[in-house]
């Protein structure tokens, strides 16, 4: 191995929970002039984050950008990322929509002025060659709870292991580093959850509302979020995700939200999770968290290294 070749730098999807996000999803125009512009961006995007993020160092800026399937083959060609295929909906006792999306910025601060002004010229720099297909400004409640009251992303993978989680590794030589994004937007019924006597949202979260305490394995319900959501290997290893939710609204529109976010070294454990939820494990012994809310979008992303993205060539 050449010592002074450039270390493998991951985008930072392990980044801690900050108070502030923005999603964007684009779409990429069609012609050839709208790929330059996206690629071009690919190679400027270290040093917008620079220019905006050095303005206040504690402010933790960082931006994840993310390619779906046909934008991959668009944009760069061969080799391809082996498991990136488009979100696939899900039909089970609720639905998981697919929708379309070429590109993901996930844009992460301390501050929501930083995210703003780092889209602001991102989205310059893109100019016609994207329109949005889904913006979401995310914001910190309470002590890191989703809007239907509870802590939301403390079981997520320490960081000693979070790379492990959310990072390819051998299984994909020319994609270590990378990662693979499920996004998808969820609209609450908050009326129907507020009218649910607090025992009740607890039994299906699995968890204690005002204390966060996980309850004891015998107590939770077979269909509880985090019996649904905690998956196994062949070996009986857990599968880990990393999650990085946000609640978002509109009070006067009266929509409540919350934001998926979640990043794996390989997509099928993300789907193996929405399969547990949606159609149930077994089927029928479903996610009763989606009886309150809706999944208003889905799409799948890879996440090349910032190496990659630097050396994009216009
Ligand atoms: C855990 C909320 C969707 C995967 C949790 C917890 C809450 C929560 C409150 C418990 C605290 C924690 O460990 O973070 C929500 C809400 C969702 C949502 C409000 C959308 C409406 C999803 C989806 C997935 C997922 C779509 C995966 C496909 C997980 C996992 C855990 C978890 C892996 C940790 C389970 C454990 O091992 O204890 N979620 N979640 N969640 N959720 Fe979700």
């Amino acid at each position: 191995m050449n010592a002074h070749a450039p270390a493998l730098i991951s985008q930072p999807v392990c980044a801690p929970l900050t108070p502030a996000a923005l999603f964007l999803v684009l779409n990429i125009a069609p012609g050839e002039a709208a790929e330059t512009a996206v690629r071009e961006l690919c190679g400027d995007l270290s040093s917008l984050l620079r220019g905006v993020g050095f303005r206040d160092l504690q402010g933790e800026l960082s931006c994840v950008m993310g390619f779906g399937s046909e934008a991959w083959d668009r944009l760069f060609g061969a080799p391809r990322p082996k498991n990136l295929h488009p979100f696939r909906e899900i039909n089970g006792v609720h639905r998981a929509v697919s929708t379309p999306g070429d590109i993901l910025l996930h844009i992460r601060a301390m501050r929501p002025d930083l995210c703003f002004e780092l889209a602001m010229h991102v989205m310059d720099r893109l100019g016609e060659a994207v329109t949005t297909e889904d913006e979401v400004h995310g914001f910190k409640f309470f002590d890191n709870r989703d809007l239907l009251g509870f802590v939301d992303g403390t079981e997520n993978p320490v960081p000693q292991v979070a790379g492990a989680a959310a990072l390819v590794g051998d299984e994909d030589p020319d994609f270590i580093g990378g990662s693979y994004a499920i996004v998808q937007k969820y609209l609450h019924d908050m009326k129907g959850w507020n009218a649910q006597p607090v025992e009740r949202q607890e039994t299906i979260i699995g968890r204690f509302k005002l204390s966060d305490i996980e309850m004891k394995d015998e107590a939770k319900a077979p269909y509880a979020h985090n019996v649904l959501t905690n998956i196994d290997d062949e070996n009986g290893e857990q599968l880990q995700i990393v999650r990085d939710n946000m609640p978002f609204g509109e009070v006067g529109k009266g929509e409540f939200g919350t934001y998926f976010m979640g990043y794996a070294r390989e997509p099928g454990r993300i789907e193996r999770m929405l399969d547990n939820m949606f159609i149930g494990s077994p089927p029928g012994n479903y996610d009763r968290l989606l009886d309150f809310s809706r999944a208003v979008t889905g799409t799948l992303f890879f996440v090349p290294t910032v190496n990659f993205l630097d050396d994009v060539e216009a």
